[in-house]
């Protein structure tokens, strides 16, 4: 049977990618950030998944005003990277995994939680910056990826604990596939942010690393938190944050091991925050 072995919580700042593919982490601005994954890419070498159920929002790039899934899960063979504007980012096509996709679109569903079955799509940032953080620049992903896209940008967006309740219905999918694989379930977005109004650039360092303590120790009652203190409190777009929710909703109920933490002010106009935690 297939395993989540562990979960993984990272931002997915654009500027960030842009940051790489034009050879500037070492500058100074951008050396702490990156300094603060080099233990990330070495956890991921020694603990290479078979498969990343991966959970982002997209921002506009694959969807649009014209149909907005709440939940949408890539049963497709491969993506490509999206153009944000600036043409697509110079880094790997995403190889998917369409029966694991397709077994948990069938288990997720026949438990009640509508997903949209996505067949063809490009990706953007919320999903390749996540990938280019753990793995570095690579001329190939270290294994399939399953994109799972979550409406964060435009309202109505789910709460909390429908992301929470869901990821635990997309935990019991991946146990119930017939398929020794091992699968991490990443969890991408926040952390505060506001990109625009007159609250932009607002950050809260204390209300999200209470975040990362409770995510970790008790996220079932992290869940009750309503959407509203996220956008109060984490601001406009730290809503992204619900998504690691859905990853951590997909570990098992025993305490995980926390085998990486890190936060970081600023990146762009946005705080980072980063979390690695395996299923004990
Ligand atoms: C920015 C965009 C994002 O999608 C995000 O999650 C954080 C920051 C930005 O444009 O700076
Ligand atoms: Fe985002």
């Amino acid at each position: 049977m297939a395993k989540v072995t562990a979960s993984v919580y990272t931002s997915h700042v654009p500027a960030i990618g842009a940051a790489l593919d034009l050879g500037k982490s070492g500058d100074a601005y951008w050396q702490p950030l990156f300094a603060g994954y080099e233990p990330s890419k070495a956890w991921l070498k020694d603990n290479t998944p078979d498969v990343i159920f991966l959970v982002y929002n997209d921002h506009a790039t694959a969807f649009s005003l014209d149909i907005i899934p709440t939940f949408a899960i890539g049963c497709a063979a491969e993506y490509r990277p999206a153009d944000e504007g600036w043409g697509p980012r110079p880094v790997p096509v995403v190889k998917g995994h369409p029966e694991l996709a397709a077994h948990i679109a069938h288990s997720v569903i026949q438990d009640d939680f509508d997903l949209t079955v996505i067949n063809k799509m490009d990706v953007d940032h919320g999903l390749t910056v996540p990938l280019s953080l753990m793995c570095g620049q690579v001329s190939a992903w270290p294994c399939p990826v399953i994109p799972f896209a979550v409406n964060v940008v435009q309202y109505p967006v789910p709460s909390g604990r429908r992301c929470f309740n869901l990821g635990r219905a997309i935990g019991k999918a991946i146990a119930l596939y017939d398929q020794p694989l091992k699968v991490q379930v990443w969890g991408t977005g926040g952390m505060s942010h506001q990109l625009q109004g007159p609250r932009a650039g607002l950050i809260n360092r204390e209300w999200d690393n209470k975040f990362l303590d409770r995510l970790i120790a008790e996220p079932d009652k992290l869940a009750d938190v309503p959407h509203m203190e996220y956008v109060h409190e984490a601001g406009s777009e730290g809503i992204e944050l619900v998504m690691w929710l859905i990853a951590r909703g997909a570990m098992s109920n025993n305490p995980p091991r926390v085998a990486h933490r890190f936060y970081h002010v600023p990146a762009s106009n946005t705080a980072v925050g980063h979390l690695i935690l395996e299923n004990s």
